[in-house]
């Protein structure tokens, strides 16, 4: 027997608001998830960081010495660039403990930089700078990787980062 027309049963508006009210809470609380995390914690997007002409990457500063410095107590300043096959610097050596900042870019195809162990990965655009930051504390060799897809020797571009322990 069917019921009565324009008459719903209480069991019937609990399964609407079962639907009804998840479908709200859920989209509220991922919006609240996602200011909680950009204003309150500050993650975002990698913005750009600055730009240099693609072509003349070898002969703009600091692009034109690529290697490692220290500009602080623990902390380092890598420049850097990536070219098929290579990272130059390709070998870097820091003391346990120390803050890396990666200043980097592509000198012809898109490259990535993926540093196992720590929260580096981020891709290398020609003429575009990148920076990104870890900490290494714990001494070992810290394998390097472009892990963009960027030509036949693709898997042969890695280099290392050997933390020291220190002294
Ligand atoms: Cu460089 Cu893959």
């Amino acid at each position: 027997m069917s019921e009565p027309t324009g008459k719903s049963s209480p069991t019937v508006y609990l399964y609407e608001l079962a639907w009804i009210l998840p479908s709200i809470a859920i989209p509220v609380g991922m919006l609240a998830a996602l200011t909680v995390t950009v204003f309150g914690v500050g993650m975002h997007l990698p913005t750009v960081e600055g730009r240099v002409p693609a072509a003349q990457v070898a002969q703009t500063a600091p692009f034109d010495v690529p290697g490692i410095k220290q500009v602080g107590p623990g902390r380092y300043e890598v420049v850097m660039t990536s070219q098929i096959w290579t990272f130059a610097p390709n070998e870097i050596r820091v003391p346990a403990g120390s803050t890396v900042t990666f200043v980097a870019t592509s000198k012809d195809v898109v490259h990535g930089l993926l540093i196992a162990g720590v929260h580096v990965n981020a891709m290398l655009l020609p003429g575009q700078v990148t920076r990104v930051t870890a900490r290494f504390d714990r001494p070992g060799e810290y394998a390097m990787l472009c892990h963009e897809y960027c030509g036949i020797a693709h898997h042969t571009m890695w280099g290392k980062i050997i933390v020291e322990p220190a002294s």
